[in-house]
């Protein structure tokens, strides 16, 4: 695992979208995992803002709540749109968001998979935190081989969520997200957590045991995964002198 900290979350969204842009100028044909809440909004302004080409660039979202319509305010297909791909050239048909009004969840979830690998996996997935240590909507206990299914929120996520419903009672139960074993097959993993909130799910996730209450920690075991963190969410990490050593350490040639 690679973690690189930075002073503020500015810093780490810059260094963040130099990662995705590097990726996305060797392989314009890149398949990208995105990640939806706060934490990537101001990535996708920073990407936006670089003027990629995206025009063969084929999208994967992590996830989706249940029983919201695509045109629902909050559902994470319009986020997606307002907040990245609206923006840019990306072809309708590369984008892919899980389907919050399958009628048949178990079967889009397995067709989801399969479209996945259809398009040759993903190279890179770009991640969030949740404050109970959650990547896509894996909430703890999720099995760390877990595929694209149907789950359901803590009562700590829907808390999270509901300043973005206007209160808990209007945050969906269920959500499809991938699981933490299609997650880990992507070919590189990047994840951003911003804040002070984030700071105990971090530590945990990089320094504590691997393990099913905190499904990031898996990201141990991953080859190629990297932590973006502003100074606030690294406030909890104990070996933070090595890992920002070792990132201003690097040698040219490992540099993105
Ligand atoms: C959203 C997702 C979630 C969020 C996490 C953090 O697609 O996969 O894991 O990344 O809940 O949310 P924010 O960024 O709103 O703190």
């Amino acid at each position: 695992m690679e973690i690189i900290i930075q002073p503020t979350q500015a810093g780490a969204t810059i260094v963040a979208a130099r990662i995705i842009g590097s990726l996305m100028r060797k392989n314009p044909r890149a398949v990208l995992g995105l990640a939806t809440g706060s934490t990537p909004l101001s990535l996708y302004r920073e990407l936006i803002a670089m003027k990629l080409n995206w025009s063969q660039v084929t999208t994967f979202n992590l996830d989706e709540y249940v029983g919201l319509p695509r045109e629902h305010e909050q559902s994470y297909h319009t986020f997606m749109w307002d907040n990245l791909f609206k923006h840019v050239n990306v072809a309708k048909k590369n984008v892919h968001i899980p389907d919050g009004s399958a009628r048949d969840i178990p079967k889009f979830c397995a067709k989801y998979e399969q479209q996945i690998r259809d398009a040759g996996g993903i190279d890179l997935q770009v991640l969030g935190i949740g404050t109970d240590g959650h990547i896509g909507f894996n909430e703890p206990t999720s099995s760390l081989v877990s595929r694209t299914r149907i789950k359901t929120l803590t009562r700590q996520t829907i808390a999270d969520n509901s300043r973005f419903f206007g209160g808990a009672h209007k945050v969906p139960h269920h959500v499809i997200t991938m699981g933490i074993g299609t997650i880990m097959e992507a070919r590189q993993l990047l994840l951003l957590a911003f804040g002070e909130k984030k700071a105990r799910a971090v530590a945990e996730a990089v320094e504590g045991p691997i393990g099913a209450i905190n499904p990031a920690s898996m990201l141990q075991m991953h080859p190629a995964a990297r932590f973006c963190l502003d100074d606030p969410a690294a406030s909890q990490l104990r070996h933070s002198d090595y890992y920002r050593w070792v990132y201003e350490n690097k040698p040219d040639w490992q540099k993105v």
